[in-house]
């Protein structure tokens, strides 16, 4: 990053030189600010002859630029180190920049959109809403300003340091929505986008704290437990009740005091639909003002099935100890009732003597061996799912050596 900008500069004391001062301007775009390091390049600004080792004192009077906004007014430091190509010289001082000021307010007033009530009979002063802003800069930059820019017919004024929007006193019409557009600005003028804040002098209907609601709940959810709340809260401070307007398969209940929200049945996603979309009514005063909101529920996939072998036990006779690692044994093969990742299987075994295959086909690893106990291999294969926490089935194999010793290798049956 480099930032360009303008210094006054005053050069109060040169070694060996205890009373030479100068001073003066580097207009803006002169100097530049790159990894903290200033570089003050001075033209035709000769302080002193430069055949000889020197170290300034500097005082550097920012008066322009990204620096002046971030608030650093003054430089105050010993340069060692300058030099000189012809009638131009450098001078370095390292300076830390805490901020520059580059963020704008933003406003931070919960629930959107921006509402409130006053009494037709207010008496002038009377607190109708608070405005909040935040500004991510630190220091005086992040200092933030609010500023009625328009609409409230002069019945609203807003407190440029609190954000408090209060009545002036003129007459307020009942049952009229004033709108007003305010703005916050911080201490270097950046602003924030405007914001309409609507102000009934009269009752108006509950507000719910989101416009629409979204969540997302596991196919297991217990029947009767809440999983969301949509609270509203009402202007006039009396009891809300919440109800359903739409409640696909009445699938879903709603708790009339609280507004919690939980399913009157388990949900299989295998079976169910996924995407639900409800509309919650939030009434007060035995219904004469409501309100409503929409809530989307989709419904995720649990790993609830295990995979299953379709056989627990696979068995094979007369395998001839000529086959090769290229020989497919036998075929085993599972299934899982989740879906996608939950329901992909991958096989595996423990045996050293076998590989299996990501489709579950088994080969021998190296060479089989007909001097066994009972001329048998039997070993575990597993069918693993792809779960967060994945779920195993097991099946057995068992793989029966015939003694082709004397005769030329023959297969019991295709592979
Ligand atoms: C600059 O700093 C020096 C030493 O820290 C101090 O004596 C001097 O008064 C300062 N000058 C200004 C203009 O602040
Ligand atoms: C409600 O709105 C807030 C702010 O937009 C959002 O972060 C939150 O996820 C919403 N809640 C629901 C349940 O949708």
């Amino acid at each position: 990053m480099l930032l360009w900008f303008g210094l006054a500069v005053e050069v109060t004391s040169v070694v060996g030189f205890p009373e030479y001062t100068h001073k003066f301007i580097l207009p803006p775009e002169t100097a530049y600010l790159d990894h903290h390091l200033l570089l003050a390049v001075l033209k035709n600004s000769v302080v002193y002859s430069m055949d000889k080792e020197f170290t300034t004192y500097l005082n550097l009077q920012i008066t322009d630029g990204p620096l002046a906004q971030a608030g650093l007014s003054s430089i105050n430091q010993t340069s060692r180190e300058a030099f000189t190509s012809l009638d131009w010289y450098t001078m370095r001082v390292d300076v830390t920049v805490m901020d520059v000021n580059d963020n704008a307010p933003e406003w931070t007033m919960v629930p959107f959109p921006y509402l409130s009530v006053v009494s037709s009979a207010a008496p002038p002063n009377t607190l109708v809403y608070k405005l909040q802003a935040r500004d991510k800069d630190a220091g005086v930059n992040g200092e933030v300003e609010f500023f009625l820019s328009d609409g409230g017919d002069g019945r609203f004024e807003v407190d440029r340091k609190s954000g408090h929007v209060r009545t002036t006193g003129l007459p307020l019409q009942r049952d009229t929505e004033y709108l007003l557009t305010v703005v916050s600005a911080d201490r270097q003028g950046s602003r924030s986008p405007p914001a309409i804040l609507s102000i009934i002098a009269g009752p108006r209907p509950p507000q719910f704290t989101n416009i629409t609601y979204s969540i997302s709940i596991p196919e297991n959810t217990p029947e009767g437990q809440p999983f969301l709340v949509t609270p509203a809260v009402s202007f006039q401070r009396q009891p809300v009740t919440y109800s359903l307007l739409i409640n696909p398969s009445s699938l879903f209940i709603i708790q009339p005091e609280t507004g919690e929200i939980s399913l009157s049945r388990t949900v299989d996603y295998e079976s169910d639909q996924h995407r639900y979309l409800l509309l919650v009514r939030a009434s007060e005063n035995q219904e004469s003002l409501s309100s409503a909101a929409e809530v989307r529920v989709i419904i995720t996939d649990e790993n609830d099935c295990v995979p299953e072998f379709l056989q627990s036990i696979y068995s094979k006779d007369g395998v001839p100890e000529t086959v090769t690692t290229a020989t497919s044994l036998l075929q085993v093969s599972a299934s899982d009732c989740d879906s996608e990742q939950n329901a992909e299987i991958t096989y595996y075994t423990l045996s050293p003597d076998f590989i299996i295959s990501a489709h579950g086909t088994i080969f021998p690893a190296g060479p089989l061996d007909y001097e066994r106990p009972n001329h048998l291999y039997e070993f575990v294969v597993m069918a693993v799912d792809g779960g967060d926490i994945p779920r195993t089935g097991t099946a057995t194999v068992r793989l029966r050596m015939a003694n082709v010793n004397d005769e030329p290798p023959e297969f019991s049956q295709p592979v």
